[in-house]
C-alpha cells in the first residue's frame, strides 16, 4: 500500500516535471553553437546573416492579390536556431488573408499603411476582433485560428509580421480541410451537411 502510494507520488512528480519542460521549450529549441552553418560549409561572412530578398518590395506597385513575401528559415537559412522570422503582408482593396493558424508561432502585426480588420478565436471560441490603423501593432496568440482583412474599398493596406520561431508555419483552414484528400462523406458528416454542397465548397478551391 505504502509503496503504491509513493510510486504514485514519483509518477506525478514526473508528470508535473514534464509539463513544466514542455512549457519550458515551447519556442524553438535552443542551440548549443553561436549559429547554424549549412551542411558541408565550414564558414560564412556577413553575406550569410543578410537577406536581401525583401529589396524589390520597397517602392513597387501592390499586388493584384493578397500577397505574403516571408523571410524565414527556408529563404534565410541563417535564421535556423535563432527563433525567428518575418512576413511581409500586402492586402489590395478589399482582400482577405483566410483563416489560418501558426502551429509553432504567435504572430505580432505592424500596420505600415491602410487599416486592416483583425480577428482570432480563442480556444473558447471566443472571438476578438480590431480595427487596427496606421501605426498599430496586434498580436495573434500562437496556434489560434485567425485573419486579416482589408474593408477598405481604394486603398492598399501593408503590414510587416514578426515570429517567435524561425519557422511558424501556416495552416490554412479552407485549404486543409476542403482542398485535401479528407473524403467527402468524412467532412458532410462533419459539417453537418451533405456530399453535394461539400463539392461545391471543394470546387471553389481546387
Ligand atoms: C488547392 O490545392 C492545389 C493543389 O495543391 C493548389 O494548387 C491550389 O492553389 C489550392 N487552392 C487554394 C485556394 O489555395
Amino acid at each position: 500500500m505504502e509503496s503504491k502510494t509513493s510510486s504514485c507520488i514519483v509518477l506525478l512528480a514526473l508528470a508535473t516535471s514534464l509539463v513544466i519542460f514542455q512549457m519550458a521549450s515551447a519556442g524553438d529549441p535552443d542551440i548549443l553553437t553561436d549559429f547554424v552553418l549549412p551542411l558541408g560549409v565550414p564558414s560564412v561572412d556577413a553575406s550569410y546573416f543578410t537577406f536581401s530578398g525583401l529589396r524589390g518590395l520597397v517602392g513597387a506597385p501592390p499586388p493584384e492579390k493578397f500577397k505574403v513575401t516571408k523571410a524565414a528559415m527556408t529563404e534565410f537559412p541563417a535564421l535556423n536556431g535563432q527563433s525567428v522570422s518575418y512576413a511581409i503582408l500586402q492586402y489590395p482593396a478589399g482582400s482577405v488573408n483566410p483563416v489560418h493558424t501558426h502551429p509553432r508561432s504567435a504572430e505580432l502585426l505592424f500596420l505600415m499603411s491602410g487599416t486592416l480588420e483583425v480577428g482570432f478565436i480563442d480556444t473558447t471560441n471566443k472571438i476578438f476582433t480590431q480595427t487596427l490603423q496606421i501605426g498599430d501593432v496586434f498580436v495573434f496568440p500562437k496556434g489560434l485560428v485567425h485573419y486579416q482583412y482589408n474593408a477598405d474599398a481604394e486603398n492598399c493596406a501593408w503590414g510587416i509580421s514578426a515570429f517567435g520561431s524561425a519557422n511558424a508555419g501556416t495552416v490554412s483552414v479552407p485549404n486543409s480541410v476542403f482542398n485535401t484528400s479528407i473524403p467527402d462523406n468524412i467532412l458532410a458528416k462533419s459539417f453537418k451537411t451533405d456530399i453535394i454542397t461539400i463539392q461545391k465548397i471543394k470546387a471553389g478551391l481546387a
